[in-house]
Formats: C-alpha cells, structure tokens, sequence
C-alpha cells in the first residue's frame, strides 16, 4: 500500500479517537457544548469518516477500474489541505465560538474552510478522472 494511502488512514482513526475524546468532553461538562460541538462533528464527519474513504477509495478504486490514480501529485496535495483545513478547523473553532468580536480565529477558520473545500474537490476530480473507464 503507498505511503500516503497509509498515512490517510493513520491521519482517520487519530481524528475518530480525537472526535470521541470531544464527545466524552461534551458529556462531562455540558457547559461546554456550544464551544466543542462543530470540533466533535467535523473530527468525526470531515476528519474520520472522509479520511477513511479517501484511503480506502485510493487504493481500491484503481484496481476496480484497472488503472493508475489519475493524479498521485493531486492525492497529496489533497492530504495537506485536507488535513491542514481540519486542524485549522478544530483548532480556531471554540476561540471563534467564544469572541465577542471579529478576531484572528475567524480568519484561521474562514481559510482552513477553504483549504478543506478545495481538498474535497481536488478527490473529486482525482477519483472520477481515475474510474472513467468503468
Ligand atoms: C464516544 C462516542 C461519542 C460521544 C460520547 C458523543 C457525544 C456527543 C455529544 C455530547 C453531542 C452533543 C449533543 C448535544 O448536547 O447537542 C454530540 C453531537 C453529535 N455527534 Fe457525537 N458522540 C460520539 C460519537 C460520534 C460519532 C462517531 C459521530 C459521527 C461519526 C458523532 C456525530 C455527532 C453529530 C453529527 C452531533 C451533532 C448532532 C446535532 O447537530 O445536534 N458523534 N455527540
Ligand atoms: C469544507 C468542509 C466543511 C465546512 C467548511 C463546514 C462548515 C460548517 C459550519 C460553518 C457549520 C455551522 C457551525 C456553527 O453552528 O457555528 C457546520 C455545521 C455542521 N456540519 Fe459542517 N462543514 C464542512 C463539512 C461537513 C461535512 C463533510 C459534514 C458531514 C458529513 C458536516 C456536518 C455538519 C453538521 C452535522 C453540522 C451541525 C453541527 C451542529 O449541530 O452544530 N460538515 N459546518
């Protein structure tokens, strides 16, 4: 298996275990939801399951379809974003939930949101140039 198909499914089971550790946060101490929420559900919906699939995805989508990865250059360039955006993402999100007025946080997280949607469409168009010949 390539390295950074690997290094996919490392960077999804550490984002689960991170996800839940929020979860359990939560539970323990509800005063705290509104800071931690939006980190537990992206750690686990943008972090775990996604990152599962793209690793997943890229290494059995070619062998289905018989081909190479369209762009292996694209694939790892969409693990940097990708995780990049996530945890600029997890990071600035309870200080933005917690400032009264605009600050650094909101623009960390307006620029790792961007990082995380280009990462998205960068798979999308790396999956379906790879499967065009089914
Ligand atoms: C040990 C495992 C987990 C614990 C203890 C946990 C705990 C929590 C807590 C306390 C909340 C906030 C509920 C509230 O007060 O509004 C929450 C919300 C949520 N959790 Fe988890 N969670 C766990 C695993 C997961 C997993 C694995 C996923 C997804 C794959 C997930 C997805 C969500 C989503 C989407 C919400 C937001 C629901 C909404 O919009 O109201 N959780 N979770
Ligand atoms: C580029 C990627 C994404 C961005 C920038 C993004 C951004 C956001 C934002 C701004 C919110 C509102 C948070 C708030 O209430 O302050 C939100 C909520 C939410 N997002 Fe995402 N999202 C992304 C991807 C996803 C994906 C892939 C999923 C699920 C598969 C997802 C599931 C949710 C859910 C369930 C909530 C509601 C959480 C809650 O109860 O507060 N998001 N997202």
């Amino acid at each position: 298996m390539e390295r950074i198909i690997v290094w996919y499914l490392r960077m999804s089971v550490t984002y689960f275990v991170l996800g839940v550790v929020f979860g359990v946060v939560m539970l323990l101490q509800p005063g705290e939801t509104g800071y931690y929420l939006p980190v537990h559900v992206h750690l686990n919906l943008l972090g775990f399951m996604p990152m599962m699939i793209y690793g997943v995805g890229y290494h059995i989508l070619p062998r289905f379809s018989g081909r190479n990865i369209y762009s292996p250059l694209l694939m790892r360039i969409q693990f940097w974003l990708g995780n990049a955006g996530l945890i600029g993402m997890a990071i600035s999100w309870p200080f933005v939930r917690g400032a009264t007025n605009v600050s650094l946080f909101d623009a960390v997280l307006i620029a790792s949101a961007f990082f995380s949607l280009v990462s998205i469409v960068f798979f999308a168009i790396n999956i379906l140039k790879t499967i065009k010949s089914i």
